[in-house]
């Protein structure tokens, strides 16, 4: 690995989508990128006078600025930034970085994931770090630790590479990229609900530590089917694989009036639907922008009843992260 090395630019600036994780069966394993919302980061340096531990600082700014910790080691973005700052010994430099926060945060849309993505690319591009894609998604995965407590891989592989990703880790980190159907078309729900400070973490609390064989069984099936409908482009396929035993029992718990919106969902026109990552947003898949428009309608309504306010996002599979501007 490089190390004490120039920038190339004193400043870069780069997006990264929202995604969805798990897909039902598929926990801590598949990612898809969403094209919905973006975070977008901007990294500038500087030379500092002299070496020192401190030199990144932090500014949040878009709609999502609220209760975002802006001390790097709480920070998602700012925990990608120190340990690449401090494998790459780039203590020599002062880093400013400006995150724009367009994705809710804690509601299961991979927010946390997309700052941390931008992040990587963009030190990786400012530096000329010639990181290949699994040292970025492993980079990148350090954010998680600020909102999970672990390293988990999905919505940073759906952030960063676009499209639908299953992510193995071991006996080593790999991961295999699939594009989606074109007509591919997801409706998330994010009840406005007060989520708990480090929710992943809190929700990977709930699910069961062991499991039975047949459920297992069950979900690997179901799993199978996601891959190879991605694979054959088949959206019937992928959904009749969205549907989990396991982690979707455990947590619904923490959603309010989850089978009311999912069973109403289902009537209404969505071929699947499960909970969006860690949650508490849901997702509903299905292969048509207008009855998505009016499953989203549909959803509102629901929420409304129960007097929760809710935000609905049409989306479609993303193409990736990028790199916007250089100086
Ligand atoms: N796989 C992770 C979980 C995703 O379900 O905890 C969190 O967004």
């Amino acid at each position: 690995m490089k190390t004490n090395i120039n920038p190339e630019f004193i400043e870069c600036t780069a997006s990264a989508s929202a995604s969805t994780a798990n897909l039902g069966p598929g926990y801590d394993v598949f990612g898809l990128g969403l094209d919905a919302l973006e975070d977008i980061v901007t990294v500038k340096v500087d030379k500092r006078p002299k070496p020192s531990k401190k030199n990144l600082e932090i500014n949040i700014k878009g709609n999502r600025n609220e209760n975002i910790p802006k001390n790097p080691d709480h920070n998602t973005a700012g925990i990608v930034a120190r340990k690449i700052i401090s494998d790459y010994d780039l203590y020599s430099y002062n880093f400013l970085l400006e995150i724009e926060k367009n994705i809710p945060v804690g509601y299961g849309m991979g927010s946390s994931a997309a700052s941390a993505v931008a992040t990587a690319i963009s030190f990786n591009c400012l530096f000329g770090l010639e990181m290949d894609e699994t040292r970025l998604l492993d980079y990148s995965a350090e954010g998680e630790l600020a909102s999970a407590g672990v390293k988990h891989y999905d919505n940073i592989a759906g952030s960063l590479f676009g499209n639908f990703v299953i992510v193995k880790t071991y006996p080593r980190l790999e991961f295999i990229k699939i594009k989606s159907p074109n007509n591919l078309i997801a409706v998330v729900c994010v009840p406005l609900i007060n989520v708990p400070k480090m929710k992943t973490e809190v929700s990977r609390g709930v699910i069961p530590k062991n499991v039975p064989l047949e459920k297992a069984v069950h979900n690997i099936a179901n799993a199978c089917s996601i891959v190879a409908g991605f694979y054959s482009r088949d959206i019937q396929m992928i959904c009749n694989g969205i549907n989990d035993c396991i982690i979707e029992p455990a947590r619904k718990k923490m959603i309010p009036g989850y089978d009311k919106i999912k069973n109403r969902s289902m009537e209404e026109g969505a071929m699947a639907f499960t909970i969006s990552g860690a949650g508490p947003s849901s997702i509903a898949f299905l292969n048509s922008t207008k009855k998505g428009l009016h499953l989203a309608e549909v959803m509102r309504e629901e929420y409304k009843k129960l007097d929760i306010d809710c935000e609905t996002y049409l989306t479609k599979p993303s193409n990736g992260s990028k790199i916007i501007s250089t100086k």
